[in-house]
């Protein structure tokens, strides 16, 4: 390993992640590790330079008075108590509430205490993780689904960077991606990357299992139950595979909360695959905040579009195309959704606004068109901010983007005839509307 590191010892703080990320912003790799970790557990880790028993205002967990374990003070590594509610705990330091003393606390304890290097960038990580792939992998296979969504898609570029030939990567369209992306996966991959990719055309398949089901919870079942499906069928298709890839990041294993000894979460369950198909896993960005794993695909050599792609629910289009889908609707959700796509990039909002899209309802509203009475479907236009989806204010968007949105909208999107704006804020609304 080429980096020098810094613990961040979980007491229940809400500021273990605040914390790493300033770590780390300083050129330092950190992790978060929990409270009573063992002295092997501690061995184990390449590099620890110092320890940062992250204290403060819920150190009583669960009623119970927690502390940093014996092999953190049995460890002879330099330590730095955070205190930031300003606890008095005598010949301590105290935390600074503002951001740049606390730089200068971290910077002092990091660099003049620990003499850690700031060895932390994407060149040594992608270094690392290759070395670390193949230790792992060895000449086994891997196989991978590539959703194209920002995460599976940095793993699939890493692994095929590590252990290319051994990887068989698996996109599934089911027909409620965006417009372009099933086309963008192959071209990059398949075509630019050189991986090898078995794109799956399982629409007709996911499209008839969905006809005339209305209610949401069962949408989203059948979308996920038959992914895993056809996922599967795939998988038995090759063999010898041992290892599966996963796109698994840090904040998906570091809860936010305080709940200090459960800190680690279970990871996720991986996809559900049934028993007897049980795989190793190969998780290269566990260790990765969200915009870390972006610079690791911009590393890899990435387009933006890909790794500044927006988020995206995994039942896609599925959740916005209200009620029971049917083509006709699909195709109309998907062709606004590009208009709005382009037009947010025109505007220079891509990128700036967190989240946009649109929803097609399942009525129609009547309307004039050359001349004559129309009955189509209206399009629902939703923008929306936030900074961990939790809540989200909307997008004040100027009056001449609203009105030509509506008009390529209306003109362009077959079946359409109206553009609402969704002014609902999370809470009361959620993001979806399913
Ligand atoms: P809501 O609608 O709950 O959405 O306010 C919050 C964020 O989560 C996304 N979302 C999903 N993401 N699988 C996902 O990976 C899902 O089933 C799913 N449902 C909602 C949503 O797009 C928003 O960013």
């Amino acid at each position: 390993m080429q980096q020098d590191m810094i613990v961040v010892l979980d007491l229940g703080s809400e500021q273990n992640t605040l914390i790493a990320r300033e770590i780390r912003a300083l050129g330092v790799y950190s992790e978060i590790h929990p409270h009573d970790i063992t002295q092997q557990q501690l061995a184990a880790l390449p590099n620890v330079k110092g320890i940062i028993l992250n204290g403060g205002p819920n150190r009583v967990v669960d009623g119970k008075a927690i502390d940093a374990s014996r092999a953190v003070y049995n460890s002879g590594l330099p330590l730095f108590v955070v205190d930031h509610q300003g606890e008095v705990q005598p010949s301590l330091p105290n935390w600074p509430q503002k951001e740049e003393a606390r730089r200068d606390a971290l910077r002092g304890f990091i660099f003049d205490t620990c003499h850690a290097q700031p060895n932390w960038n994407m060149e040594n990580f992608i270094a690392d993780q290759i070395d670390l792939i193949r230790q792992q992998v060895g000449n086994k296979k891997v196989l991978l689904a590539l959703s194209g969504g920002v995460d599976s898609s940095v793993v699939a570029a890493l692994l095929i960077r590590a252990v290319g030939p051994q990887l068989t990567c698996v996109h599934v369209n089911h027909g409620l991606l965006r417009k372009g992306e099933p086309e963008q996966v192959v071209e990059v991959f398949q075509k630019q990357l050189g991986a090898n990719l078995v794109y799956v055309d399982a629409v007709d398949r996911f499209l008839t299992k969905l006809e005339g089901v209305a209610d949401p919870e069962q949408k989203r079942k059948i979308i996920g139950a038959e992914f895993i499906r056809v996922f599967e069928e795939e998988a038995r298709k090759l063999d010898g595979i041992e290892f599966l890839g996963q796109g698994t990041i840090y904040p998906d294993i570091v809860e936010s909360g305080t709940k200090t000894a459960k800190m680690v979460k279970s990871h996720h369950n991986v996809g559900g695959l049934p028993e007897d198909m049980q795989f190793a896993l190969v998780e290269p960005l566990k260790m990765l905040f969200k915009d870390e794993v972006r610079a690791c695909g911009l590393a890899l050599g990435l387009p933006e579009s890909m790794v500044y792609r927006q988020p995206f629910p995994g039942p896609g289009l599925g959740v916005r195309c209200l009620g029971a889908i049917t083509r006709d609707r699909l195709e109309a959700l998907r062709e606004s959704d590009a208009i709005l796509r382009e037009e947010f990039a025109n505007a220079g909002l891509q990128g700036k606004v967190w989240q946009y899209f649109t929803i097609i309802p399942d009525f129609k509203s009547v309307g004039v068109r050359d001349n004559a009475r129309s009955f189509e479907w209206p399009v629902i236009v939703r923008a929306v901010n936030t900074v961990d989806a939790m809540t989200a204010t909307v997008e004040e968007l100027a009056w001449p983007l609203m009105h030509r949105i509506t008009q390529r909208i209306t003109q362009e999107v077959k079946g359409v005839n109206r553009v609402l704006y969704d002014l609902t804020p999370k809470p009361v609304g959620t993001i979806e509307w399913e």
